[in-house]
């Protein structure tokens, strides 16, 4: 066991200094880096700013403190553990380079496409209930109060980083927003094959039975299943989101390096176990996938059956949180004329 967490801890560290090169090149150079998607004719490229940016920058001292507060807040999400974040991940987990990498659903397009109408909850979402969302579903907790001085310091960060973008511009056309669909995968998605790609490249990391490594209780490889990893409801449960996100960034320090079948084989490995309950749960699995089939679970495996388990079948909620249902998930409607 030793050995096998020595060789862990070094892989992250050489592979944690090729990615921060990586990044150090993109965002001193003013360029993308190579070994990622390129952008289309007529695409909207942005280059968000970094921490250096803004300690030179001439910003009043006290917007500079909340910036960087929001940047702490992103980066290390679990410091508000056991209030907001019932699960082992940062904001930084999914959103890689301090939510600014491109097919990283980087977090400065929502600062320019919002207000907007969202359909996974049929009304119009602000930054920080989008971030809310996140909170409630990836983070498998509740969000800070809309105007706390978490809140406010996470939208703050989020819209630094958009600086200089025009608003309300097409989100269709930015280079880089999201985890993009790969193609279809031409032969299905396989439990067994995604099981092999996983025992390759990823459990090394991420363990054989997906729950990462802590050490002296600090995350070092987030969980991929399992009760401290995000809830059923979250996005990337999605098989289309989670093989995009594996694509463009995994295994960590090597992106772009399996292919799209690979991806989505290995997506549907990890979204064949279970996880903490969808918040939006009824008490019934079934009757929950049918009630979000449309907007949401036709892309999930959520109550369905593999390997004869029901997923998602189970009352407890799973994971340390003791609630469903936090109050942004509440039925909202813009009432005023
Ligand atoms: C488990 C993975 C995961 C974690 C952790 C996570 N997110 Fe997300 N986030 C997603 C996914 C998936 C999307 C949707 C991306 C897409 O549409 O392709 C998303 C979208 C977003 C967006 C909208 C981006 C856009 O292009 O409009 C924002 C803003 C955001 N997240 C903020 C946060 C914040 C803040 C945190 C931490 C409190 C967080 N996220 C944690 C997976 C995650
Ligand atoms: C060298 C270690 C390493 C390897 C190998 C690796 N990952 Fe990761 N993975 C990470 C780290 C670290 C993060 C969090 C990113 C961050 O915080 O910067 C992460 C994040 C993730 C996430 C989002 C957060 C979560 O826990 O769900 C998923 C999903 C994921 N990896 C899947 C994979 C898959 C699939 C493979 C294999 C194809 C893989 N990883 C290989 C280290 C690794």
């Amino acid at each position: 066991m030793d050995s096998l967490l020595k060789k862990r801890t070094l892989s992250l560290a050489v592979l944690a200094g090729i990615f921060s090169l990586g990044l150090h090149a993109e965002t001193t150079g003013k360029r993308v880096p190579t070994n990622i998607p390129q952008p289309e004719k007529g695409q909207y490229v942005h280059v968000p700013p970094t921490m250096d940016d803004l300690e030179k920058s001439s910003m009043h001292p006290e917007l500079k403190r909340v910036i960087r507060r929001g940047r702490d807040l992103f980066v290390n999400t679990q410091q508000l553990r056991g209030k907001n974040v019932f699960n082992d991940m940062n904001c930084n987990s999914c959103h890689m380079g301090e939510g600014r990498l491109p097919f990283s659903a980087p977090v400065w397009p929502a600062a320019v496409v919002l207000p907007n109408y969202r359909p996974k909850n049929d009304h119009v979402n602000n930054l920080e209930e989008r971030i809310a969302g996140c909170f409630s579903y990836s983070m498998n907790g509740t969000p800070p109060e809309y105007g706390s001085d978490n809140m406010v310091a996470l939208a703050t960060y989020h819209q630094w980083l958009a600086k200089g973008v025009p608003v309300y511009q097409s989100g269709k056309t930015m280079y880089g927003r999201g985890y993009p669909k790969l193609p279809e995968p031409a032969e299905g998605m396989s439990y067994e094959r995604g099981k092999q790609v996983y025992q390759e490249n990823c459990s090394i990391c991420h363990a054989e039975d997906g729950s990462g490594l802590r050490q002296n209780g600090e995350v070092v490889f987030p969980p991929v299943w399992g009760d401290a990893s995000y809830n059923w409801g979250a996005g990337i449960t999605r098989n289309f989101t989670l093989s995009s996100f594996v694509k463009h960034n995994m295994p960590l320090g090597q992106p772009n390096s399996l292919t799209d079948q690979q991806s989505w084989d290995v997506a549907y490995y990890i979204n064949s176990h279970e996880r903490p309950q969808d918040p939006r749960y009824t008490g019934d699995v079934k009757e929950t996938r049918k009630k979000y089939l449309e907007t949401f679970h036709k892309h999930t495996n959520y109550g369905l059956e593999v390997n004869g388990k029901l997923l998602g079948d189970h009352e407890n909620l799973g994971g340390e949180k003791d609630f469903l249902k936090p109050d942004v998930l509440r039925a909202r409607t813009y009432t005023a004329d």
